[in-house]
């Protein structure tokens, strides 16, 4: 997606968090506890969306930025964080920022979105922007045997996947079938830490980079 396209989300951001945090809001405490942000620690929020993963971090003392290709969720963060996060209209294939920027790059719920061959450029560049000391920290669907927790994410995640459009749907369905997250780990990287989450649905991966 570049940001000319025209904005997924411009329908939707402005209820997402009404939507969503029920759902996000666990799996963002479960994630803090497995890397908890120290005072000063500068954190990358890839895909932000409506900026409520930066809020937390910023309470708990890091310096945030965020990006995302939606003006719509932007929009959303700014009126959330504006005064305590950097926000970047960007393209993640393309991170406009240097080299181990980063103690922490975040990514929550947006990998599987994105068309196979744009995941690894993300995760590329992901990698690229963590300090060499730092860590990646990436919350996303796992291909598990669900329990009924997970059952019931599945069914709603469901939905919300097919309303997001037909490509949105689609890549989700590539993403699962090719092993979900936990297929995802960059080359350059390796899993410290795992939690699997939502009834076996999510699972949250703590990444050192490795290729230093
Ligand atoms: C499902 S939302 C997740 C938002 C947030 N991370 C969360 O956990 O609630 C996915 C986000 O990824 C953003 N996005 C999609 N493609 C992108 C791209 N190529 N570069 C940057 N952001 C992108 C969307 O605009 C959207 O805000």
């Amino acid at each position: 997606m570049a940001t000319t396209d025209a904005d997924a989300y411009a329908g939707i951001a402005r209820f997402y968090d009404r939507l969503l945090e029920p759902l996000n809001a666990p799996l963002r405490a479960v994630a803090l506890t497995m890397h908890p942000p120290g005072s000063g620690m500068t954190v990358l929020d890839v895909g932000c969306g409506t900026g409520a993963h930066l809020e937390a971090y910023g309470e708990a003392g890091a310096t945030c930025t965020g990006l995302d290709a939606s003006p719509a969720m932007l929009e959303q963060a700014r009126s959330r964080i504006a005064d305590r996060a950097e926000l970047v209209l960007g393209d993640a294939t393309a991170l406009p920022f240097d080299d181990g920027s980063f103690d922490l790059v975040f990514t929550s719920l947006f990998l599987h979105e994105l068309e196979p061959d744009t995941r690894g450029r993300v995760l590329d560049e992901m990698v690229r922007v963590v300090d060499p000391e730092g860590r990646m920290l990436v919350i996303d669907y796992r291909d598990g045997s669900l329990r009924l927790k997970g059952r019931m994410w599945r069914a709603i995640s469901t939905i919300a996947e097919r309303v997001a459009g037909s490509d949105h749907y689609r890549n989700w369905r590539t993403y699962l079938r090719s092993g979900g997250i936990e297929a995802m780990v960059p080359a350059g990287a390796a899993v410290n830490k795992s939690k699997i989450v939502s009834g076996d649905n999510l699972m949250i991966l703590l990444i050192d980079k490795t290729d230093v």
